[in-house]
């Protein structure tokens, strides 16, 4: 049956993958304490219905860094997302291609950022930096980004250490694969993604790694131990990020900001955006959620850089919420992962249209025609 929400895409995504990838895209960290907040924090916030408004010609497009978006929607990066289908990465930059929304690339994703600009000629792509231990391995990171003509790049900041995930020691998946008879027999249960996914690599490219990491140091996923050079930076501090802005003249946007000062250092050393997120409950569990956080670092830093910001998007309504709490545009997740696991580009751009269409009709219901018109006022205080 044909998915009509992104609900549907998650349990369709659930059923095609082996369990223990389907919960590493899906779950949070610790106790999910994080992940079910999100989700309260947008049920919460409910939305002033106004009548009798024009709402026959609406326009859900914004600029973004001086470009038109026909939607105020970028995709997230996420690194496994070329394992939920061949070439992932590449499905996503097509499905973003076609809605003529950005797609944000992974440092860890499994396609290089060279093969997926090739893969999705004409895809609007940014580029998210992890930071390693070897800065020399970040400046090549972004000396590539830049030869390939990539203009934003989002730092990541909030993941200081790898996050707890105890689920996802108990059902043996983690990356690097570890090879284990619960991985082996969860392969065995989903022969439609062992087959059209994993052994597709295997025949072709090999085994999947993280494609970013240089040659000398690229473990295959299914193997242990990665070089101390390629470990995320264990000491990552703002004069990393200051280096950074020195080194990239493109714009600067700093991912995982949950405070006000942050944001406001983050200006100061010149970044050109933030994204408000708690990385959608897979870091910090006791976080505050990002929908809460945002009014207060809009207030702060709002008109002078931009803003945007991220988790628990599965609704048209929820990217009203956090537009009317201060966002210029929202990224999107795990969503459109279980879409492309279901249907690469297609399933994608799927989960994009009805994200689209659930953002036409909320702004409606709210009598609200443009996105500029969805401010602070827009949710409704009893
Ligand atoms: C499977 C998965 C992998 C992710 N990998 C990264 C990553 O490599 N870098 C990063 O900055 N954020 C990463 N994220 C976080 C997303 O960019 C984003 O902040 C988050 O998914 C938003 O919440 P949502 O999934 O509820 O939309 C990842 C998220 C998921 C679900």
């Amino acid at each position: 049956m044909k998915p009509l929400n992104v609900a549907d895409y998650r349990l369709a995504a659930k059923r095609r993958l082996p369990r223990g990838m389907f919960e590493y895209i899906d779950r949070g960290t610790e106790d999910e304490v994080g992940l079910r907040g999100i989700r309260s924090a947008l049920d919460a916030t409910r939305l002033n219905q106004h009548v009798l408004n024009d709402v026959s010609a609406p326009d859900t497009s914004t600029v973004i860094f001086g470009e038109t978006l026909p939607l105020p929607v970028i995709i997230s990066p996420t690194a496994v997302a070329g394992l939920v289908w061949h070439d992932g990465e590449v499905q996503l930059a097509r499905a973003a291609r076609a809605a003529g929304i950005p797609f944000c690339v992974a440092t860890q994703s499994m396609t290089s950022m060279e093969d997926i600009a090739a893969g999705a000629e004409g895809a609007n792509l940014w580029f998210q930096l992890y930071v390693f231990e070897d800065r020399g391995l970040t400046r090549d990171l972004l000396r590539r980004a830049k030869a390939l003509g990539i203009r934003n790049l989002l730092f990541t900041a909030d993941t200081p250490r790898s996050p707890k995930k105890e689920w996802n020691t108990r059902n043996g998946f983690g990356i690097p694969i570890k090879p284990s008879l619960a991985g082996g027999l969860d392969l065995l249960t989903h022969p439609r993604w062992s087959l059209a996914v994993m052994a597709r690599y295997v025949l072709t490219t090999g085994v999947p790694t993280y494609a970013h990491y240089p040659p000398e140091y690229r473990t295959s996923i299914t193997r242990a131990a990665v070089w101390d050079n390629v470990k995320l930076a264990r000491r990552l501090t703002w004069d990393d990020f200051a280096e950074v802005r020195r080194e990239w003249d493109g714009n600067l946007i700093l991912k995982g900001v949950l405070s006000p000062a942050d944001a406001e250092r983050a200006l100061s050393l010149g970044a050109d955006g933030v994204v408000v997120s708690c990385h959608g409950g897979r870091n910090l569990d006791s976080a505050p959620m990002a929908l809460d956080a945002l009014p207060k670092i809009a207030d702060a830093v709002g008109g002078r850089m931009t803003i945007l910001a991220d988790s628990g998007i599965r609704r048209g309504s929820d990217i009203v919420k956090y537009i009317a709490s201060g966002a210029d545009a929202v990224l999107v997740g795990r969503a459109t992962l279980y879409g492309t696991a279901v249907g690469g580009e297609k399933g994608a751009k799927g989960v994009i249209d009805i994200l689209a269409e659930e953002l036409d009709h909320c702004m409606a219901f709210t009598g609200r025609s443009r996105l500029s018109e969805i401010t602070r006022d827009a949710i409704w205080r009893p």
